[in-house]
């Protein structure tokens, strides 16, 4: 991303801001987003702590991005846009593109309908892609949103798609193994 020009970082969901953290140390303006407080406050701790004055840390839901229209060049969002339904995936979709700048680029990742807990799991379906996940731990009641290569397509007909790949990852369930599979896609505006 540094070959291209870009400058302008956006870590859409960053979590404790692994992401984040790599841009800022190799000299990108970084502005880190994501909805709990704990861990935005922990990101602007660390940043602080390491002298990383290029990094900003936001709370916020992606569902409406505080940030100025095209004023990213290039933004991930890694394991965080799945987490809504098929309402809220083309607003956040929308949002993604909007705080783009015309050539920026995009990578992010997406559930994909092939994974255990979509066609097996027997979790309760809130429309036709998204499930609630009822289980021990931090996803528990959180909808998920999960998609195939048709759904990827109509989602981003206003970008272009540089790469897409659907990769799988296995989860030990006691004597199986369950699979859990996601798209994991770059894009251009
Ligand atoms: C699986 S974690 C990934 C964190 C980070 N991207 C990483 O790879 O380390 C998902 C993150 O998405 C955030 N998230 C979930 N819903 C969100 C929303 N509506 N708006 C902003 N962030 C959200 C969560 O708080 C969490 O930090």
């Amino acid at each position: 991303m540094e070959g291209k020009g870009f400058t302008h970082f956006l870590d859409l969901g960053c979590g404790l801001g692994r992401h984040s953290l790599l841009f800022a140390r190799h000299g990108f303006t970084v502005d880190s987003f994501d909805l709990s407080r704990e861990a935005i406050e922990g990101l602007a701790t660390k940043a602080s702590s390491l002298a990383l004055t290029n990094l900003t840390a936001r709370t916020g839901d992606m569902m409406k991005l505080p940030y100025a229209d095209r004023s990213m060049d290039c933004l991930l969002a890694y394991h965080v846009i799945s987490h809504t339904d098929s309402k809220g995936i083309h607003t956040i979709v929308s949002e993604i593109n909007r705080v783009l700048k015309e050539g920026g680029e995009f990578f992010l990742t997406l559930c994909s309908k092939k994974s255990w807990s979509f066609t097996e799991a027997g979790y309760p379906k809130l429309d036709e892609h998204t499930i609630v996940k009822i289980e021990d731990g931090p996803e528990n009641g959180i909808p998920h949103f999960y998609c195939d290569e048709t759904t990827i397509t109509q989602l981003f007909t206003h970008a272009n798609l540089i790469s897409i790949r659907h990769i799988q990852d296995c989860m030990q369930n006691g004597t199986v193994l369950n699979n859990s599979w996601h798209y994991f896609i770059l894009g251009g505006k």
